[in-house]
This record gives C-alpha cells, sequence and structure tokens, in this order.
C-alpha cells in the first residue's frame, strides 16, 4: 500500500468530505511504498528526527508543519525554511490528516481523548456534546484531566465549586465564544481559545449569577490522543503496516 492509498482510505472513513481539505500531502512523494507509518500531533524538528530515525516512510501529522492551516511557506519565513530543508534531508513523506478525524462519527480525536480519559462510556453525541453520569466540580475534572492526560496545569474558569454533568467538549481551537454563547453546557473544555473573549465570557456570566465553568488543557494536550486513536484506524485499514505514535512534550513550562 503506498501513502497516498492510506490517506485516501482513513479519508473515506468519513461520510463528510471536507472541500479545499488540509488533508493532503506536504512533503516527500506521495506514491511512496509503506512498511512504516509514524503518527504523531505535531511534526517538530525533534519528532521528525526521531520518526526518520525509526525508519519511518510516511509521517501523519494532525496539526501543521509550517505555522499556517494550509502550510503555506512564506518567503520571509527563515523557520519554515530550515524545517522544510530538514524535511527533505529525511526523505519522509508527510500528510496531515485533520479535517475528516475530525469530521469521521465520532470523531476520532476527540474519542481518544476520552479513552485516554477512561470517560468512554460517558454520554457522547459524537461531536461536542458530553454528559458525565456522576456530576463533578470543574476543580474536581481538571485534576482528573491532568492526572489521567500527563496535563502539568489545567487552567480554571468561572464556578469552579458546582457540580456539573452536562460539557462541551472541545478538543484543539474552536470558536468558544460562539459556543458559549448557543450551548447550555455547564462546563466549557477547550484546548486553545481566545482569552480576552472566551474566558471573560464566562467570568461575565459568574459575575450574571449563572454556573459556567471553563477548562483549558492546551492545544496539543487536548488532541495528541486522538492520534493514537487514529493508529488504531489504520492497523484495521492495513494490519500489514508497522506503526507507532510519537508523542512530544508540553509546550509550556513553569516556573515552581
Ligand atoms: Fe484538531
Ligand atoms: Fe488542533
Amino acid at each position: 500500500m503506498n501513502a497516498a492509498k492510506l490517506m485516501e482510505a482513513l479519508i473515506n472513513l468519513s461520510e463528510e468530505k471536507t472541500e479545499n481539505t488540509v488533508d493532503t500531502c506536504k512533503a516527500g512523494d506521495p506514491n511512496r511504498e509503506l512498511q512504516k507509518v509514524a503518527l504523531c500531533c505535531t511534526a517538530t524538528p525533534d519528532l521528525i528526527r526521531k520518526a526518520h530515525a525509526w525508519g519511518a516512510d510516511l509521517l501523519i501529522t494532525h496539526e501543521p508543519t509550517y505555522h499556517d492551516h494550509y502550510d503555506h511557506l512564506f518567503d520571509d519565513d527563515p523557520i519554515a525554511k530550515e524545517k522544510k530543508a530538514l524535511i527533505e534531508s529525511t526523505g519522509m513523506t508527510i500528510y496531515r490528516y485533520h479535517d475528516h478525524a475530525h469530521s469521521n462519527m465520532p470523531d476520532s480525536i476527540a474519542m481518544g481523548e476520552l479513552e485516554e480519559l477512561g470517560w468512554e462510556q460517558e454520554r457522547y453525541d459524537g461531536r461536542f456534546g458530553l454528559t458525565l453520569s456522576q456530576p463533578k466540580t470543574a476543580k474536581q475534572l481538571a485534576k482528573e484531566i491532568e492526572e489521567k492526560l500527563g496535563i502539568a496545569h489545567v487552567k480554571m474558569v468561572g464556578n469552579l465549586d458546582f457540580p456539573v454533568n452536562k460539557i462541551c467538549f472541545c478538543v484543539g481551537a474552536w470558536d468558544m465564544l460562539h459556543k458559549m454563547k448557543t450551548s447550555d453546557a455547564d462546563l466549557f473544555i477547550s484546548g486553545e481559545l481566545s482569552e480576552w473573549q472566551a474566558c471573560e465570557y464566562i467570568r461575565d456570566s459568574v459575575e450574571l449569577g449563572h454556573q459556567k465553568a471553563l477548562l483549558v488543557l492546551g492545544h496539543i494536550a487536548s488532541e495528541k490522543a486522538g492520534m493514537k486513536y487514529v493508529e488504531k484506524l489504520i492497523r484495521k485499514i492495513n494490519p500489514d503496516l508497522e506503526t507507532k505514535y510519537f508523542d512530544c512534550p508540553e509546550i509550556f513550562s513553569y516556573n515552581r
């Protein structure tokens, strides 16, 4: 099986197809025959070197490689040029798998996170709606998420001591302000958001007497287990392929 055929099979798992999808070949030969497939959430230079040292023919990343949603390479970007040269020196094929991972029903990235959290038995609508069987406070949930996902610090906003079970579960970065305006969830879980909009919306809601809370996990922290789930999808598509998920450390450090 070659890289393009594997990606076609992954994309075809989703009934909903994205126009102008970013799920395309970013580097190397799309027709390369595969033995070893590496997966990651974001392809950092260190991770690219590790995947290459393992002998990966294909690296599948969830996030963009060049800090632009469509991976446009800009002439005035010295770091992107260095990164491109590094990738070319490995000869690896790189594809992105993003749109159709999220448009799977249920969302494969969210499913990976729910499995890692041990919440796969909870009521999940396949998109953003998650209902816990046992109400817990935002503070308790933050602690549980830190422990189970290995996150150093989950940021908390709003009413943290009120038991909640109706959650708007948004891995990665979505328009959280819009979600907050239109969802009746008590707790919003986000990977990354606009602090001056979404965090302040929750603060305002609470100061106006509403029971609302928000947990911010960090973008990669909120999605990386999703790519471990994608590894399982690939094994089902072609059990003869050797697969390996490559992790990268959290982006933020803390002085404590
Ligand atoms: Fe995502
Ligand atoms: Fe993302």
